[in-house]
């Protein structure tokens, strides 16, 4: 994949006005690259690996950028909302432009009471590859129930959701029979559980409260703590968002 570009260009889309205003500005013997003045607008620059710097200051540009994000309740997972902060409100101001690679986008959404690990990227391909139904990705979300459970149905939970349950229509939402999911209570040996670990392999609309509802119950606190075989980070504050280590990445890809 090609990830040099024009520098009038890179600058462009970080933010540094029009193209014409990009190639004055390099004009000006102001834009260094790796730490040597480039004036020439056409000249190519791979943000990946190159320091870009504007009057000495570096720019904290890469191609694609990968976010984690914890996200709090009262948070939609949507681009725009009247009503409601969103996930990109809860970003810094660092990521508020066009990177090279792309748009900061979402990867999947949560319900606006949902909290937990949501990814944000500008790579379209890894959205694609994660959200595409064809792959199966696993989501693993912590549960709390309205209503206890004892043993013997605790098992019957399992063995339901083992099998994969039907679930109801929902509004408009079409009823459906969710794919084998692995239910993983708290403490089943106590004489009521109500809080389980549900890793599921498909995101239908409401999927997890559908399918606890399914069973006659209700799902009171849903958090999400894992996408594939990346966890969320147990000290990413609630409403925090930092970029994947490399090592996170390569779990996804
Ligand atoms: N399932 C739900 O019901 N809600 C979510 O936000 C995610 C999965």
């Amino acid at each position: 994949m090609k990830t040099t570009q024009r520098i009038d260009k890179i600058l462009a889309t970080c933010g540094f006005g029009t193209r014409k205003e990009a190639k004055n500005l390099l004009h000006t013997g102001t834009v260094t690259v790796d730490g040597k003045v480039v004036t020439v607008a056409d000249t190519q620059v791979d943000p990946n690996v190159q320091e870009i710097a504007v009057d000495g200051e570096v720019l904290n540009i890469r191609h694609h950028v990968y976010l984690m994000l914890n996200k709090p309740a009262n948070v939609v997972s949507s681009t725009k909302d009247g009503e409601h902060q969103t996930v990109l409100d809860l970003l810094d101001k660092e990521y508020n432009h066009r990177f090279p690679g792309g748009e900061i986008h979402m990867v999947g959404r949560l319900d606006i009471d949902t909290e937990g690990l949501l990814l944000l990227t500008t790579d379209g391909s890894l959205t694609h590859r994660l959200t595409s139904p064809k792959n199966h990705i696993s989501k693993k979300y912590f549960v709390r129930l309205k209503e206890g459970v004892s043993p013997a149905e605790a098992e019957n939970y399992k063995e339901k959701f083992g099998a994969g349950i039907e679930v109801p229509r929902e509004s408009s939402e079409e009823a459906f029979v969710a794919k084998p999911a692995e239910l993983e209570w708290l403490n089943p040996e106590e004489s009521s559980s109500a809080e389980a670990y549900l890793t599921i392999y498909e995101g239908k609309y409401h999927q997890v409260k559908r399918m606890f509802a399914a069973m006659g119950n209700e799902v009171i606190y849903l958090k999400r703590v894992a996408v594939g075989e990346l966890q969320l980070d147990p000290n990413l504050a609630s409403g925090a968002a930092r970029e994947l280590t490399a090592e996170e990445l390569e779990l996804l890809k």
